[in-house]
């Protein structure tokens, strides 16, 4: 799949880049990607291959893939063992393979990848195979090296993504994850049929919850132009919003070439504090405030604390949370949605706010320096 770079304006929706054309169709690849996956009251996979038998016997679950893939991957982390109440271990490819990891025929390797010919990734299918794990690939490119070499797969629809920084394809790993944790719980019975129903029905409602957030992206746009010259951004989450701070970073680092960290805000008294200085730019994923109160009440105090040292605080949360407002120097809004929904819309003004600033900086935005848009060679 080689890229044609002199397409037309026409191509790129009228954009200037690719990745914002992307940005803007990712409510239609979540529909394309969920479609279909619910009939006769049950969530059905692909090519599944794989019996209910075969998941009721999975013991173990690891998800294995690079990047923001891997970030997809430590997203359904919460949601696949809150469903299936399964250990789940969520792998950097190539360190999984160098690793000696216990795996056995009722392991459940789930390999996440919008190319499907990482190298990494596809080694690492390699050594599961070899340990007799059943492997089910998640994947955004059809007949790829990687579904091709797995047990199953579960292919994602997000369309051809041509700008080297995933968006809409690692939007819908997110929620093909999810289709996998509700099909292990379905097969296993640690989710009733209404509540597999319900949690489907939850998602199938996500792209009309993009598409508001799509509706705000001009003050984002704003505050990337201003962010510019910063020397570092850190991002700060909990719970499903630490993936999300994690992919924040990696968008601004991979596009703007700014030195730019996620960490999980319970870790800010561990030494990332001392990072703290006067203006310093950091952007914190909250929870919702309908959702775990102590999750919620935590993060305000990391942000008074962080304020209380400087920061320029940029808060995403979910709108009308009036309890975080007074600590945001910057406030971006999104829809309600449940907790383990949140990454679907507070992942979208981090995307919006890295295309700002590299845009600003003079960069190319679908073209960044010393990337390539799978990564073949280990
Ligand atoms: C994401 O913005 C990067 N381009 C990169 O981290 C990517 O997610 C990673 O290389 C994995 O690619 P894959 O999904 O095609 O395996």
């Amino acid at each position: 799949f080689t890229v044609d770079w002199d397409l037309s304006a026409a191509e790129k929706g009228g954009h200037e880049y690719f990745m914002l054309k992307e940005i803007e169709e990712q409510p239609e690849a979540l529909a394309n990607s969920l479609r279909g996956h619910f009939s006769g009251g049950r969530v059905v996979l692909d090519e599944q291959r794989m019996s209910d038998q075969d998941l009721r016997d999975i013991d173990k679950v690891f998800v294995i893939a690079c990047g923001s893939a891997y970030h997809s991957g430590l997203v359904a982390k919460y949601a696949i063992e809150h469903w299936c109440r399964l250990p789940v271990e969520v792998e950097l490819a190539s360190e999984f393979r160098y690793r000696d990891p216990v795996l056995d025929r009722d392991t459940l390797v789930v390999a996440v990848s919008q190319s499907g010919e990482t190298m990494d990734t596809l080694e690492a299918v390699r050594h599961a195979r070899e340990q007799k794990a059943r492997v089910l690939a998640v994947c955004n490119t059809n007949g790829a090296q990687i579904p091709r070499e797995s047990d199953a797969v579960l292919y994602t629809h997000a369309g051809p993504e041509i700008g080297v920084a995933s968006t809409k394809a690692f939007l819908a790993q997110i929620a093909a994850n999810y289709l996998v944790g509700l099909a292990l719980a379905q097969a296993r019975g640690t989710k009733f049929p209404d509540e597999v129903g319900r949690e489907f029905a939850e998602l199938e409602a996500m792209p009309k919850a993009v598409e508001q957030v799509l509706t705000t992206v001009g003050q984002v746009r704003d505050l990337g132009a201003r962010l510019a010259e910063s020397k570092a951004v850190l991002f700060l989450g909990r719970h499903v919003g630490y993936p999300v701070a994690l992919e924040g970073a990696l968008k601004l680092k991979e596009l703007a070439y700014m030195h730019a960290e996620g960490f999980a805000a319970g870790e800010l008294k561990h030494g990332p504090i001392a990072l703290v200085e006067k203006d310093l730019p950091v952007v914190v994923v909250m929870p919702s405030p309908r959702g775990r109160a102590v999750l919620h009440a935590k993060l305000v105090s990391n942000i008074s604390e962080i304020q209380a040292r400087g920061a320029r605080t940029i808060v995403i949360a979910e709108e009308g949370d009036e309890t975080v407002r007074p600590f945001a120097d910057e406030l971006i809004e999104v829809p309600a949605v449940s907790t383990l929904l949140q990454p679907l819309v507070s992942t979208v003004p981090l995307q919006v706010l890295a295309a700002e600033i590299a845009r600003t900086r003079g960069f190319d935005v679908d073209k960044p320096r010393n990337l390539a848009k799978s990564v073949t060679v280990e």
